[in-house]
């Protein structure tokens, strides 16, 4: 696969990939690559060195399931009458939802959809996959939506950006958080759902340790890993100024036994913000029959 040339966050999707086949996440064995085994491993082997450096740190397996599966609880609990997942990578969530009936568009960079396309074509599974009239794959960029064009205004909508925020400076985040208030606000409304990230700080501080710290921070600033200091509450009033309603904020910790998240022994610290926008009008998917 070359999307990793192209694109160095192909290499995370490709990371994440793995970790929904680890987790036997239904569908996620169709993305299934060498390269993706390639890189599940070198990680891994990184992330176990960190970790021992930072014993606070979120088990990165165990957050990655967490994060996804939160995710996958909120949007059945949302039930929306469509949903655009943002930089959908090798996910297999659209994969799965889909079968539902529901319309479902990923979007992501033209050769990370070109691969999953690909990807989806070696079985008779993807392709009937593929084949879905309501499951759509559209290349496009995140920095750049034309909201208009991707969401059916007489429907709500639930917009999903997985794993993409800590790869966007904050005035990005603030301009995408905009372009999705405002597209949900000219329609029939809707939420969006992301993860935040933050960084753990070394516990186990010395020569060794910092010189590892810094070989892995070098590594996440070369995959595109932006610092982001801000605190929910800083988080909440730029979604607010964004033009979202109200945001409720989702953490793994208080929900990983009421939600049955798997690997309950592996305490995670994932936090999820989930936005409303009202729409101009009331959807019909929602009115009372
Ligand atoms: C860490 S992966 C997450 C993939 C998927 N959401 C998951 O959780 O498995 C990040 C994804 O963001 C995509 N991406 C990065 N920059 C993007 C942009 N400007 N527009 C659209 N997608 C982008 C990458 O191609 C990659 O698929």
């Amino acid at each position: 696969m070359t999307t990793s040339e192209k694109n160095p966050l192909g290499v995370t999707a490709l990371y994440t990939s793995q970790a929904w086949i680890q987790g036997s996440l239904p569908e996620a064995d169709l993305f299934d690559t060498r390269s993706g085994r390639t890189v599940y491993q070198g990680v891994t082997a990184i992330y176990r060195v960190a970790r021992w450096l930072r014993p606070g740190m979120t088990p990165i397996l165990a957050g990655l399931l967490h994060r996804h599966l939160m995710i996958d609880h909120l949007l059945e609990d949302q039930d929306p009458g469509q949903v655009l997942e943002l930089a959908a990578g090798l996910s297999a969530r659209g994969a799965r939802y889909s079968a539902g009936g529901a319309p479902y568009m990923e979007l992501d960079l033209p050769p990370m959809i070109e691969a999953k396309r690909r990807l989806l074509g070696r079985s008779l599974r993807g392709r009937k996959i593929l084949a879905r009239p309501n499951l759509q794959m559209v290349a496009g960029d995140v920095t750049n939506l034309d909201m208009d064009a991707l969401v059916d205004p007489k429907r709500s909508a639930l917009v999903i950006a997985e794993g993409l925020h800590m790869y966007l400076d904050v005035a990005t985040q603030r301009r995408l958080w905009r372009t999705v208030a405002e597209g949900l606000g000219r329609s029939a409304g809707g939420a969006f759902v992301f993860d935040h990230f933050r960084h753990t700080p070394s516990q186990r501080p010395g020569p060794i340790s910092d010189a590892v710290l810094r070989t892995m921070s070098g590594w996440q600033r070369r995959i595109g890993f932006r610092p982001d200091r801000r605190s929910n509450k800083a988080l909440v009033r730029d979604l607010r100024a964004a033009g979202f309603h109200r945001v409720e904020i989702f953490r793994s910790r208080d929900l990983t036994r009421r939600w049955a998240l798997p690997r309950p022994g592996e305490p995670t610290d994932i936090v999820l913000l989930l936005a409303h926008r009202d729409g101009a009008t009331p959807p019909p998917d929602s009115r009372p029959a």
